[in-house]
């Protein structure tokens, strides 16, 4: 079944104290709105205190990364086991930053995909072009390289658990927002991607969402169009009234 889920990423920001103090409201706010999905993506050093912050609502929280081995000398990397055993449940993985600033190739987002997947994490896989493919007509043409990169190898079955976010770079963090038909569009042609790789059925079922400036203002037109299944947001994400406001125009 297809689910809008509305999740925040919060990137390098926030305290612990500033993520129990915005997560303790933003359950509050959004109590009684399970019909949508609420995912918060926070820093690795807030994670535990986040899960315990939400426990009771409807609220699961997202690691921003992962790395693929399940354990040994990689100093500073963190397992997909590490984030399970304080009760992770989400993780993003292939957002444009990290490839762009730390060199992610569609082959190493496949690991970690596959890993999260083998640890019963359910990942994100952000996909997305950036302004100059848009403008070169390659849009379609980036996402199904990111997208068939990212899920090389999953069974049906396993990329059914994956969420997907589209996030034009070129709409990342600068308040340029897709218009709904521009990103429906684009939502369509990966849905479709997604019938050839993997079924009609499953594709149908899975969640993509749309991230890049989405806005209190905006979220209501985007997620309305038909394949927009909620949103991947940024900055609004780090107010609770914003984010609270986004997940109920998901409603
Ligand atoms: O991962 C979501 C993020 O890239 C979108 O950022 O600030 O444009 O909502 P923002």
């Amino acid at each position: 079944m297809r689910r809008t889920i509305v999740a925040g990423n919060w990137k390098m920001n926030k305290t612990n104290a500033e993520a129990v103090e915005m997560l303790t409201k933003l359950a509050e706010l959004v109590k009684g709105d399970e019909k949508v999905g609420v995912v918060i993506g926070a820093p690795f050093t807030a994670l535990s205190d986040a899960v315990k912050a939400v426990e009771g609502s409807h609220i699961e929280i997202a690691a921003e990364n992962m790395n693929a081995n399940e354990s040994g000398a990689f100093t500073g990397e963190i397992s997909a086991k590490m984030l399970t055993s304080i009760g992770v449940k989400y993780v993003i993985l292939g957002h444009s930053e990290r490839r762009e600033y730390y060199g992610e190739t569609d082959e190493i987002v496949n690991e970690k995909v596959k890993a999260a997947l083998a640890n019963g994490l359910t990942p994100i896989l952000c996909i997305g072009e950036k302004l100059e493919d848009r403008e070169a007509g390659r849009t379609n043409e980036v996402n199904a390289t990111q997208l068939k990169g990212g899920m090389a190898g999953l069974t049906a079955e396993d990329a059914a658990k994956v969420v997907i976010a589209y996030e034009p770079v070129w709409a990342i963090g600068t308040g340029k927002t897709a218009t709904p038909e521009m990103a429906q569009e684009t939502h369509k042609a990966i849905r479709d991607l997604l019938t050839e790789m993997f079924g009609a059925e499953v594709a149908g079922d899975m969640t993509i969402q749309y991230g890049g400036s989405m806005k209190p203002g905006n979220a209501k037109e985007l997620m309305s169009e038909a394949d927009i299944d909620g949103g991947l947001v940024g900055g609004a994400s780090l107010d609770a009234d914003s984010f609270a406001e986004i997940v109920k125009a998901g409603l």
